[in-house]
């Protein structure tokens, strides 16, 4: 999977998907830019967002809130003491390592060594073979579950403990080396705060410290009143956000996974307490419909229901997708509670309640929080829709098969040739489509390299401008996906364009 995602990580940059940032700087650590085409890509995934959330659902609306916020927030939110990573340095290679991780890298091993087992097994045995018998009687399999299930129940209670000693011994015990010096000569395990800080005001002396948000979502609570008040809106209700976040993150392998400044796409809904789950259950159904429409295959998609959970949860899962590098979380679902809207109250002050009249009762809000990283959406997206074909002869090409209302332009306009009034036709045209989606005109090398240039920014269609055209008003449109050529007229263009792609 490396090749791929090296490839995948290249292609982004050649075709001005994903630039490091400051990179003539020599970059600067997990911070991406986005290029021409990322952008447009990235604000059409934001799109397709928005417009499911608060397009389609009556009772959920949207907020733009500051990213500055007031330091307090943090405080009642519960980040400035608990948003923490525990970690932990190699002593040999000077590495850093997020303890979680390196656990999980652990149970992932044994997970590894036991579905061998079975599919060893499986193969030997053929139609006789009884997977749950297997399991329950074979002495390997048996000895390695028992571990891993040793290891997460004594993570949890050390974790939850807050025992750092035990975690550190955990490390030790399991024999977890370091990836890159192969030892196991730790430090001790320590608390890490991801939140960014800075300065706020003119003057030296006034000056107060605040934090850059490390998630969108105290925005909304924060501003639950005055949009509840000024809406009029009634429980149950959400409010939905797109923005920057920002986390100091230690561990920042895997290109746009996981970054320094990152971008999420939240809503908050909000319900009668004691309504929470049935609401959990509803939005986990309706957040997987949402990623499976996009078309990348379903089978790429799966829950991960959550044990350990974080400071302001009742229940967690995470949907994730299938990215080259394993299965890994793309957007959070959380029972967050009464958790932040009740800290708020304390912390502030100011009575944050919805009176209800149906059951003629003032009460704080339950919270289901749907929470997707938008930059690992977009690599989801990404990394499903690239993909190398071989074709007849020797012939390959690389294509994007993004689904076509996300690709960053819709149609190509290809006039055959630079003469015999050929461009002058396809600037027309354009001129004509351009308002309607996005087009790129494109007129340099063979029609065959325009094919392929188009193919690998993922452009569902390319219209070629040709004699057929002069004299006929007709012109050839080819399918990214089929490469299959059908022959249509000019009148009818924009309108097959935008039915195909989705407008
Ligand atoms: N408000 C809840 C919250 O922030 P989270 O699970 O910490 O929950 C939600 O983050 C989503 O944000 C994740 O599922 C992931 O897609 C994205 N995300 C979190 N940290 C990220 C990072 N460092 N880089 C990119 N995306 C990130």
């Amino acid at each position: 999977w490396e090749d791929i995602f090296k490839k995948l990580v290249s292609h982004c940059k050649e075709y001005g998907f994903v630039f490091p940032s400051s990179e003539i700087y020599d970059g600067l650590g997990a911070v991406y830019d986005y290029g021409q085409n990322g952008v447009e890509l990235k604000n059409n995934i934001k799109q397709y967002w928005w417009d499911s959330m608060t397009l389609l659902n009556e009772n959920v609306v949207g907020i733009d809130a500051a990213i500055f916020m007031h330091p307090t927030i943090w405080k009642a939110s519960g980040h400035v003491d608990a948003f923490n990573d525990l970690l932990i340095d190699n002593k040999d290679s000077k590495r850093r390592y997020r303890v979680d991780l390196l656990i999980e890298e652990q149970i992932a091993k044994y997970d590894n060594k036991i579905s061998k087992e079975i599919e060893r097994a499986a193969k030997c045995f053929g139609d006789a073979f009884d997977k749950q018998k297997f399991c329950k009687t074979n002495p390997f399999v048996l000895e390695n579950i028992g571990k891993k299930e040793a290891l997460c129940t004594r993570f949890a209670q050390a974790s939850s403990k807050n025992n750092l000693e035990e975690l550190h011994q955990i490390i030790t015990d399991y024999g977890i080396v370091c990836p890159i010096s192969g030892t196991n000569n730790w430090t001790n395990v320590r608390r890490f705060n991801l939140m960014f800080s800075t300065k706020i005001g003119s003057t030296a002396d006034a000056k107060m410290e605040i934090y850059l948000r490390p998630e969108t979502a105290q925005g909304i609570f924060a501003n639950f009143l005055n949009v509840q008040k000024s809406g009029r809106m009634k429980i149950p209700f959400g409010i939905a956000q797109i923005g920057k976040a920002f986390r100091n993150e230690i561990v920042t392998r895997q290109f746009i996974f996981r970054m320094r400044e990152f971008e999420q796409m939240e809503m908050q809904f909000f319900v009668r307490p004691g309504e929470e789950f049935q609401w959990f259950e509803r939005w986990k159904q309706i957040r997987m419909k949402w990623h499976k429409a996009l078309g990348l295959g379903n089978h790429k998609y799966r829950f991960h229901d959550h044990n350990r959970l974080a400071h302001y949860a009742n229940a967690a899962t995470d949907i994730e997708f299938e990215m080259p590098f394993g299965f890994k979380e793309v957007e959070g679902i959380h029972s967050r509670t009464d958790f932040d809207l009740n800290n708020h109250e304390k912390y502030s002050g100011k009575k944050i309640r919805f009176f209800d009249p149906n059951i003629n009762k003032s009460y704080v809000p339950y919270v289901i929080e749907t929470s997707i990283g938008l930059d690992r959406i977009f690599l989801s997206i990404l990394a499903g829709s690239y993909c190398k074909e071989i074709l007849k002869g020797k012939d390959s090409r690389v294509v994007l098969k993004l689904p076509p209302a996300l690709a960053p332009v819709k149609l190509a306009i290809l006039p055959l040739v630079r003469k015999d009034g050929f461009p002058e036709k396809a600037r027309e045209i354009m001129d004509q489509l351009k308002v309607s989606f996005r087009c790129q005109y494109d007129e340099k090398d063979s029609i065959g390299k325009r094919y392929r240039r188009q193919d690998a920014i993922g452009t569902p269609y390319c219209a070629t401008i040709d004699q057929n055209t002069l004299d006929h008003d007709q012109l050839t449109i080819r399918s990214r996906d089929t490469m299959e050529q059908e022959h249509i007229s000019i009148d009818w263009l924009q309108k097959v364009i935008a039915d195909k792609v989705n407008i």
